[in-house]
C-alpha cells in the first residue's frame, strides 16, 4: 500500500486591486457579465470571463430554465461559446464572480463539479493551464493555477481507449 498526498497552490487576495491588471480587468469583465444572469429560480446571478491568449475576452452568465436541469451555469455558457467561437485559441484564464438578490455572496464563487469538467476538457485539449479566479460579490478573491488542481484524479478521454 502506498498513500500519497494532493496539494495545489491558491493564492489568496483581500482585494480586487492585489490582482495582475490583466486579472483585475478580466475579474471586472465577470462583475459585468452577471448583469446578464438569467436567474428567476435561484436569484443567484453568475458571471464567467475566459481570456484567450489572442486577447479577446468571452464572456458568459448563468441561464435559467423552468425545467430547471435545462439551464446551464455561467461558466459552461462562457467556454461552449469560446469552443464555439475561437476553437484554436489558447484559454489562458477564467474569471468568476456571483451575487445574490437574496444575500450578500461575500465568499468567493467555486465553480460546480459539471463545470470543473467542461473546463478540464478543454485544458486537456489546449496542454497548457487554465488559471481559475473565483469571487463573490465582495470579500477575498482565490486564484488557483489550473483546473488541474482543483479536478483531481478527473475523468478524461484516456478511459475511452
Ligand atoms: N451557477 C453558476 O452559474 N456557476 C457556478 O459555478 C455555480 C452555480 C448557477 C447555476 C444556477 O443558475 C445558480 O447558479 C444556482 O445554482
Amino acid at each position: 500500500m502506498k498513500k500519497q498526498k494532493i496539494s495545489f497552490d491558491l493564492t489568496i487576495f483581500d482585494d480586487l486591486h492585489e490582482l495582475s491588471a490583466e486579472h483585475q480587468k478580466l475579474m471586472l469583465s465577470a462583475i459585468d457579465a452577471r448583469i446578464n444572469a438569467y436567474a428567476p429560480y435561484s436569484s443567484f446571478q453568475v458571471g464567467a470571463a475566459i481570456q484567450l491568449a489572442n486577447g479577446e475576452i468571452v464572456t458568459g452568465s448563468n441561464q435559467e430554465n423552468a425545467s430547471y436541469p435545462s439551464g446551464l451555469c455561467a461558466e459552461r455558457v462562457a467556454i461552449f461559446y469560446a469552443g464555439a467561437k475561437f476553437p484554436n485559441v489558447p484559454i489562458q484564464a477564467i474569471a468568476i464572480s456571483a451575487t445574490s438578490l437574496n444575500h450578500v455572496v461575500d465568499k468567493p464563487a467555486a465553480p460546480c463539479g459539471n463545470c470543473r469538467q467542461a473546463i478540464s476538457e478543454y485544458e486537456i485539449k489546449q496542454e497548457q493551464p487554465i488559471a481559475i479566479l473565483m469571487m463573490g460579490e465582495t470579500g477575498q478573491i482565490l486564484k488557483c493555477n489550473a483546473l488541474a488542481d482543483i479536478l483531481p484524479l478527473a475523468f478524461n478521454s484516456s478511459f475511452l481507449d
